[in-house]
């Protein structure tokens, strides 16, 4: 997608070196970085440079290119996978990407291995911006039958960035919006603005208004007002880690904003690739939900008057915060799941006659 009218993915490889976009520098800077080792993926993926469970599936597929790089010993590329898989414990992708890295490696002999490595990172990367672009496709029916009936503009929320900055490119739950725009459907999106790291406003928002998408940023609890006064005609989110019973793990509170969309008979999408989807666990209590530095809520960055990003404390000094990522949002709050592959519902029948 774009920035400032040039064509960009969110990753790449250039000249033994991996590039990205710095999103914590975003929206008010912006600065491509270098990866020059696995201990910069692993920073770049827990400090979030990079985040979103798409691409930071990616860059931990481009971390074990860049262990192989620094040392091709087996012992250092495994204890690299491992610590990768680390970095951030709740989405499924950096799993998926670092089994599916270590599995084409495996009994590899030294000469071939970092050229099989770089083909595996870099296919990963296509298959996501072709599945991206897939779910843009089967979810452009739904806003398209909306805007059949209202023959006016579709009114769309979404919480935190589940943007092409999340992915390789086009994004999971902007992917259909993107198609629906291009197709000439008039589409205004409400922004959660997502706290405490504010995905929705610095990226989401940022990314629609490079695509000249109207979006409007809406504080996190005014999503429920909005639904109740006929202002939302769906909502689209993404998701970390969907289970096969077609349970959603996803930013905080996403839960709160599919209640509210059931009170108020609003359809709630969550759109997905498929390797966001848990076929092991059983039990959405299982997943491990992240607990981020409380910093993170008392603190906030901004722009001071010469332009410079600073970060401010804004909670009283001794007040005690906590800070979970992500929330679950059971099955029965999902209307349809989008997937690569087409819709379907959230469910384990639903899920099992797309992907059998
Ligand atoms: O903490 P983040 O910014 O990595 O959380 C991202 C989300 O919650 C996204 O909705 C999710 O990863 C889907 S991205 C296509």
């Amino acid at each position: 997608m774009k920035i400032q009218g040039k064509e960009y993915r969110t990753i790449w490889y250039e000249n033994k070196v991996v590039k990205i976009i710095d999103q914590t520098k975003l929206p008010h800077q912006f600065i491509i970085k270098d990866l020059n080792s696995v201990k910069d993926a692993i920073n770049a993926i827990k400090i979030m440079e990079v985040r979103g469970a798409p691409l930071i599936g990616a860059t931990a597929a481009y971390g074990i290119v860049l262990a192989v790089q620094e040392n091709n010993n087996k012992e250092f590329i495994n204890k690299s996978a491992d610590e990768l898989i680390k970095s951030r414990p709740t989405a499924i992708n950096l799993k998926w990407a670092v089994d599916r890295m270590m599995k084409n490696l495996l009994n590899v002999n030294n000469d071939l291995i970092l050229d099989i490595a770089l083909k595996e990172a870099k296919e990963i990367c296509d298959e996501d911006e072709k599945f991206c672009e897939n779910i843009g496709i089967n979810g452009l029916e739904i806003i398209e039958e909306i805007y059949n009936k209202k023959k006016n503009t579709v009114n769309i929320l979404t919480h935190c960035n589940a943007g092409w900055l999340a992915t390789i490119n086009w994004g999971t739950a902007t992917s259909p919006i993107y198609q629906a725009h291009k197709k000439g459907i008039p589409v205004h999106i409400w922004v959660d603005e997502t706290r405490p790291r504010n995905q929705g406003a610095n990226l989401t928002s940022y990314e629609l208004n490079e695509e000249e998408i109207p979006n409007t940023i809406i504080a996190d609890n005014t999503g429920g007002i909005l639904m109740q006064r006929g202002d939302v005609d769906m909502c689209i989110v993404g998701t970390d880690r969907t289970l096969s019973n077609g349970d959603v793990c996803n930013k905080i509170g996403t839960y709160l904003k599919a209640l509210a969309a059931h009170d108020n008979k609003v359809p709630f999408y969550v759109a997905l690739p498929s390797s966001t989807i848990d076929w092991n666990i059983k039990d959405a209590k299982e997943i491990p939900i992240e607990e981020r530095d409380s910093k993170e809520l008392s603190n906030i960055d901004g722009v001071n008057s010469r332009g410079e990003i600073e970060n401010f404390l804004i909670y009283p000094k001794k007040s005690k915060s906590m800070n979970l990522a992500f929330d679950i949002t059971p099955a029965k709050y999902v209307t349809k799941l989008i997937t690569e592959k087409g819709i379907c519902d959230a469910s384990t029948e639903g899920l099992k006659n797309l992907f059998k």
